[in-house]
């Protein structure tokens, strides 16, 4: 349709993105290939069939066990690649990227590995691509805090490879002051600071007052409980935080994509995004969760480019070049 070629034409950025979540089936019999390991699975149609999430848990069921394949930074390399060629396809132009550095080095994969991999593909992105693409540390929240800082101090390595950090996995018991003590040495090292805040969690509205108000996130990931809480939705505004919502991701683990709260928070006036989250395990990529919340939600093309705006305006790019793209 018109509206769908107007979302994919849109140049946006994408703020919400889990390199580990865009390992296709495909690929991932070619690594298993490539480093000698034997799926459970031989068809890409096998794969798929167990892409069938019902909640957070079911769906990390199935994440983590897919990242066996990746071993080695060409790997790693090859993962950020793929998605970055899509990106472009998608009318992307700037992406910040989250990784799982615990994930591997918790199965004793190089950290170096890991990060040289992914840079090298953000690297080439620029120049092949004209994507500006960043990376986004983030830490596993059902690990420990030590296990958390120890990650953070092995990245300062790093530094300049990394614009900021973020939080992913269960977050059921694991609330963001579990974390309070990494995230503010994160940001005396000068990294941005995000954390997710999934939907409909158990305790997710103290879990965004706690974010907002003692950790001073820079970014929210998902958070869109936020309008259960007026104040903490007023708060929001002021700051001009932004919040990355992934409407697609939303249908898979919550059955719905959670269209009404977006929206009520966009005609708020909230620096509200729209993003891919996990796109080879949900099936749509970035312009994809455009037409699907504007196909949910009635949008129009106005209301699609201001969240492309917003994509920009919540990005961590330097202002100069933030204000080249609104
Ligand atoms: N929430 C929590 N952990 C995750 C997600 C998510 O959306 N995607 C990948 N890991
Ligand atoms: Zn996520």
């Amino acid at each position: 349709s018109d509206l769908a070629a107007f979302a994919f034409g849109l140049p946006k950025a994408e703020l919400h993105l889990h390199l580990e979540g865009t390992l296709e089936p495909e690929l991932k019999f070619e690594l298993a290939a490539r480093n000698g390991i034997q799926l459970a699975q031989t068809s890409v149609e096998e794969v798929r069939a167990t892409y069938d999430f019902t909640d957070l848990t079911s769906f990390l069921a199935v994440y983590y066990p897919a990242m066996e394949v990746l071993q080695t930074a060409d790997d790693f390399h090859d993962l950020a690649w793929a998605y970055l060629l899509r990106a472009k396809e998608q009318g992307v132009v700037h992406a910040e990227m989250f990784f799982d550095p615990q994930a591997h080095t918790s199965r004793v994969v190089p950290f170096s590995a890991v990060i040289g991999g992914y840079r090298r593909a953000a690297v080439r992105a620029q120049d092949e691509l004209g994507i500006s693409a960043e990376l986004i540390l983030c830490f596993l929240r059902d690990f420990s805090a030590e296990f958390a800082m120890a990650t953070l101090m092995e990245a300062l390595e790093y530094k300049q490879w990394i614009v900021g950090v973020g939080l992913d996995s269960d977050e059921r018991d694991n609330p963001p002051s579990k974390f309070a003590a990494v995230f503010a040495r994160a940001k005396s090292e000068g990294f941005f600071l995000t954390m997710h805040c999934d939907i409909d969690q158990v305790g997710s509205i103290d879990n965004i007052g706690e974010v907002l108000r003692d950790i001073r996130v820079d970014r929210i990931d998902h958070g869109t409980n936020i309008v259960e809480d007026p104040a903490l939705v007023a708060l929001a505004k002021e700051r001009g935080l932004g919040f990355t919502c992934c409407p697609v991701s939303n249908s898979f683990v919550t059955e719905q994509m959670k269209a009404d709260e977006i929206v009520t928070l966009l005609r708020e006036g909230v620096r509200v995004t729209v993003n891919s989250d996990d796109p080879a395990y949900f099936g749509a990529y970035v312009a994809e969760n455009y037409v699907a919340l504007a196909a949910q939600a009635g949008l129009d093309e106005a209301d699609l480019a201001q969240l492309a705006i917003n994509s920009f305006e919540a990005s961590w790019l330097t202002p100069a070049r933030r204000d080249a793209y609104v």
